[in-house]
């Protein structure tokens, strides 16, 4: 019986690392900008900048040539955040 607890707490925490999504977030791709983009310089890098979708989706095609890994669905995501952030 305590196995099984402690099989369910060690899971849950699992999938709530795995999906950031569904854990606890108002935006999903704010979480995802975070957990992707600070990594190799602060956020605050992209935060100060304001470029278009395009702009956007050209730097992080080029942050991909340093290193990122990153889906095509993750890269528009967060492109659509950055750009539309006020
Ligand atoms: C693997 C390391 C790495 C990751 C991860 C990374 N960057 Fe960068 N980034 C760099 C380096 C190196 C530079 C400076 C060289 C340059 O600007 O080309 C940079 C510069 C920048 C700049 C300033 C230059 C510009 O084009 O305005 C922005 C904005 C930026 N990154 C945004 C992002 C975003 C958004 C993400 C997440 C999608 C990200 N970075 C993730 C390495 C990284």
């Amino acid at each position: 019986m305590k196995k099984y607890t402690l099989t369910t707490t060690v899971l849950c925490v699992l999938i709530g690392l795995s999906v950031p999504a569904f854990a606890a977030s108002k935006n999903p791709a704010e979480d995802l900008f975070y957990s992707k983009c600070s990594r190799c310089h602060g956020s605050e890098l992209a935060l100060k900048k304001k470029k278009s979708h395009d702009q956007w989706i050209d730097t992080i095609k080029r942050m991909e040539t340093f290193g990122l890994d990153i889906s095509r669905g993750e890269r528009k995501d967060i492109a659509d955040y950055l750009a539309k952030r006020k």
